[in-house]
């Protein structure tokens, strides 16, 4: 038997080989939640509240808290934890070093949003000030403030938290929850279905023809396709993820095979780290039970930080040990001459023959009001876009 056909007979392993699960309920829960009044309160901004859940949910396997000072070296510098398990981006809790000062090393201090909602709790084991442009450049291979990966790293407190957590309350998802699954979910809902091997696809776009094209290139190869677009933080000129949700339903329903495909959310803030990123997404859909995980063109990148397929090359190196195969694509666009769906590969037509609209048009495009090309997007898409920017 090939390591392909054996990697497919089995259930794929999470990443570090158990799924961890944070999340505490009947007696243990009860336990900190009569503490809570005395305990000392810290307060995540969005971003640190989806990592709060991940962790918790066991997206982020093997990870059982905030990364301490050990693997955060190791990962920004090896891109691995101090065990030597890969991973790519550090996993952290800033806090500025006055609230940082007021926590004791072994307390339990209670994590809650920016409207003291609380969450969960840090078993605080560690405290340490890290180099902002030192990580600026290791993970995003850029200092520039235009950089909204780097830019957050500057914003945020001088200090890292660290240690265990435990989440005790889930964060809301809005208009979502019917999408939301955790990783033991999805892997159960996986093997109801038969899917032996499942393609998962990360996205923080409306899915358009070329990201159509790729995911279905894919299907023709696997059991089954888990769309599961990023819902956390992304830049604020990215297209909502209300919006976007509405626009994966309508395509979804109009256009995929219902019984091969399946639309969850990965409630994650968006790092725009290209390669690096490309990698952390990987490890989380090995984690909610992809076999297959796909990085087209410029995956996770930002204006021109990253070439065309630099993810693609980081990763390749990492396969086999990452465990999840990665399907790659080359940039895909609509060939006028071809009338279909295409790349490079298949395609031996000139550019002028190619449609291809940048993020920055579409958006322009949408915000007039106007259609987008059927080469470019489905009508139904274009529809759902068009109504979700006039409503904003
Ligand atoms: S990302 O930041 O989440 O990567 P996006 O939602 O645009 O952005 O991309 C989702 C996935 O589709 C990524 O793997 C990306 O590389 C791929 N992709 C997007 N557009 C294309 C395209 N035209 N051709 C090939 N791959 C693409």
């Amino acid at each position: 038997m090939t390591l392909t056909e054996r990697k497919q007979e089995e259930t794929i392993q999470p990443h570090g080989g158990e799924l961890v699960q944070r999340e505490l309920d009947g007696a243990e829960r009860e336990a900190y939640l009569n503490q809570l009044d005395s305990l000392p309160q810290h307060r995540l901004d969005a971003w640190s509240l989806s990592d709060l859940e991940l962790i918790g949910i066991g997206g982020f396997s093997p990870l059982t808290g905030f990364m301490g000072e050990e693997d955060y070296n190791r990962v920004i510098e090896e891109m691995r934890l101090k065990d030597g398990t890969i991973w790519s981006v550090p996993i952290t809790l800033p806090a500025d070093k006055k609230e940082a000062d007021r926590y004791e090393i072994g307390s339990t201090i209670a994590l809650v949003d920016e409207d003291d909602v609380f969450y969960g709790v840090l078993e605080l084991q560690e405290k340490y000030t890290y180099d902002k442009e030192k990580e600026a450049r290791q993970v995003y291979g850029t200092t520039e403030e235009a950089h909204p990966g780097v830019k957050k790293i500057f914003s945020k407190g001088e200090v890292y938290l660290a240690g265990p957590i435990y989440l005790l309350n889930r964060p809301g998802h809005g208009g979502f929850e019917d999408f939301y699954l955790v990783p033991t979910e999805t892997r159960q809902m996986f093997a109801d279905l038969n899917w032996k091997t499942v393609v998962g696809f990360q996205t923080r776009n409306p899915v358009h023809r070329a990201h159509e094209y790729i995911q279905k290139s894919a299907l023709e190869s696997v059991d089954g396709l888990l769309l599961n677009p990023l819902v956390g933080e992304t830049k604020s000129d990215d297209i909502s993820a209300e919006i976007r949700m509405e626009s994966y339903q309508v395509i979804l329903k109009n256009y995929y095979p219902e019984e091969r495909t399946r639309l969850v959310i990965y409630p994650a803030a968006m790092r725009y780290a290209g390669p690096k990123e490309a990698i952390l997404h990987a490890i989380v859909r090995k984690n909610y039970g992809c076999t297959h995980f796909i990085v087209g063109r410029d995956h996770a990148g930002v204006g021109d930080y990253y070439g065309t397929y630099e993810a693609q090359e980081l990763i390749s190196q990492y396969e086999d040990e990452l465990g999840i195969q990665i399907f790659k694509f080359e940039h895909a666009f609509y060939c006028t001459k071809c009338e279909n769906m295409a790349t490079q590969k298949t395609c031996p037509h000139d550019k002028e023959n190619h449609v291809h609209l940048s993020g920055t048009k579409v958006r322009e495009k949408l915000r007039n009001g106007e259609e987008l090309p059927r080469e470019f997007s489905r009508p139904e898409v274009a529809a759902v876009l068009i109504k979700g920017m006039k409503e904003n």
